[in-house]
């Protein structure tokens, strides 16, 4: 029940100002008696359905949401919240509510449910509400709190599931992809990335995302869990959004991170082990055998030269490869083991991985780029054989295709990419 004269249609119709004025100055010291018989002189509360977890109990100047049944003694129903289409946000505790209900939603949690008895002067006093609220009644108030927040909130960040290996973390104009479940606060679902069966994928800090998403993710590691918690002025404010988001709610969302690179990015490398006496480092050109762990940022492993007990055998530095690889392998030492950290405009792209070419037409490829000068095969092999064996690597399934993201036998378009690794 609204203290106040907002003519808005979501409100109670109350009396007018002149008229609240009065119950204030004549309201104290009127209490009725109690249903026990005696006076009340305060509100009495009734937790009846506390929630397990109560991280934080309303205070005085919060914001809250809350539905309400208010009923006579005799259990006759006067207002109720249900019978509107939208609760707005109310700070408590200042007067803005009659006194029963400031003081009977002091240290409530989040889902709990109370029952409270507001004696008159507390209430509507000696005159009541015109055709609502008869002189001297005593309310009952039967609450469910669904939100609370203070505008003096900022977002709250908890880590969940932190990853052993953090090779970087989400910073401005990031491009971010991740897994999320948005709630209220009360629990509610209003939207989950899983029900689109992809990624949430965006930019960091540019405008695409609300304010407190875009502060809760910044700092986070791919393969990390959060959960963020946004208040209403960082989200979607008085309006809401639709009829999933009502005005003035808080958000809870639980993140999972599953990658993040900025444009900018270049390919980065870690040497883990470095046997002693390398007497030469591979350069552009060489041909290279060796074997290698594929993963995505979050640890998920998409490919590995051990499962098909083979090396992955290429030329390096010839466009054979994502160009990240490329990069990546030049320099290298026989028996070194390294990390390469390849951005996706060094790999697949935006589309990923998935469309084929034939075998015959990779073959010709090759050997079009060795008779160009482009490429060598392997001295004193087979250059079938060679072409076989990359052919090999790069076919997973063994289906007769291969994987690349474009191949053009246009030997003369030296930017033309075989992209080979995976
Ligand atoms: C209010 O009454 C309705 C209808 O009886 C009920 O569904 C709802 O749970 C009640 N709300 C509270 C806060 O008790
Ligand atoms: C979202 O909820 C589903 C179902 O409960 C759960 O499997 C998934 O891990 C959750 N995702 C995140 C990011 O918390
Ligand atoms: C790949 O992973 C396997 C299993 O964890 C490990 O034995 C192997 O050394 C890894 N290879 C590289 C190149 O890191
Ligand atoms: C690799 O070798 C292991 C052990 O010899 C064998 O079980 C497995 O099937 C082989 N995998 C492939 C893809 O050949
Ligand atoms: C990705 O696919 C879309 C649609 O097929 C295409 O328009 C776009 O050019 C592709 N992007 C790249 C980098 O290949």
């Amino acid at each position: 029940m609204f203290r106040t004269v907002s003519p808005s249609r979501t409100f109670l119709r109350l009396p007018l100002l002149q008229l609240l004025l009065l119950v204030q100055a004549v309201g104290r010291g009127l209490g009725r008696a109690s249903p026990a018989g005696g006076p009340l002189e305060d509100v009495v509360i009734e937790r009846y359905h506390i929630p397990r977890t109560c991280p934080r109990e309303v205070q005085m100047g919060d914001f809250v949401r809350y539905h309400y049944n208010g009923t006579f003694e005799d259990g006759k129903k006067f207002d109720s919240s249900y019978d509107r289409s939208t609760l707005v946000a109310i700070v408590v505790g200042v007067g803005r509510l009659i006194t029963g209900m400031d003081r009977g939603l002091m240290g409530m949690c989040v889902n709990e449910r109370r029952r409270l008895i507001v004696p008159p002067h507390l209430g509507y006093g000696s005159i009541g509400v015109a055709g609502l609220i008869p002189p001297d009644a005593t309310l009952y108030f039967d609450v469910v709190l669904l939100d609370v927040w203070n505008k003096a909130d900022t977002v709250q960040v908890s880590t969940l599931l932190h990853p052993a290996h953090c090779p970087r973390t989400v910073q401005d104009s990031d491009f971010v992809r991740y897994h999320y479940n948005g709630t209220l606060l009360d629990g509610t679902a209003f939207d989950t990335s899983y029900s689109r069966g992809g990624t949430y994928d965006t930019y960091i800090g540019s405008g695409w995302l609300i304010k407190g998403m875009d502060q809760g993710l910044l700092g986070m590691c791919p393969g990390e869990r959060r959960k963020i918690i946004i208040p209403p002025f960082l989200a979607y404010g008085e309006k809401g959004y639709g009829t999933v988001i009502p005005p003035q709610a808080s958000l809870v969302f639980h993140v999972l991170l599953i990658d993040v690179h900025n444009p900018k990015d270049t390919v980065q490398l870690e040497t883990l082990e470095l046997p002693p006496g390398c007497v030469r480092r591979a350069v552009a050109g060489d041909f290279m055998r060796y074997h290698y762990n594929g993963s995505l940022m979050d640890g998920t492993l998409f490919d590995s030269s051990y499962s098909r007990n083979h090396t992955y055998n290429t030329y390096v530095g010839r466009g054979y490869i994502i160009p990240g690889m490329d990069q990546g392998l030049q320099g290298a030492c026989m028996g070194e083991r390294r990390r390469i950290t390849i951005p996706p405009h060094l790999a697949y792209g935006e589309n990923g991985t998935g469309r084929h070419v034939p075998v015959l037409a990779f073959s010709a490829f090759i050997k079009a780029q060795v008779s160009e000068g482009k490429g060598r095969l392997m001295p004193g092999q087979d250059p079938e054989k060679t072409i076989a064996d990359m052919f090999q690597n790069q076919d997973r399934n063994q289906d007769g295709k291969i994987t690349v993201e474009e191949l053009k036998l246009k030997s003369d378009e030296d930017q033309e990419r075989v992209h080979e690794e995976l």
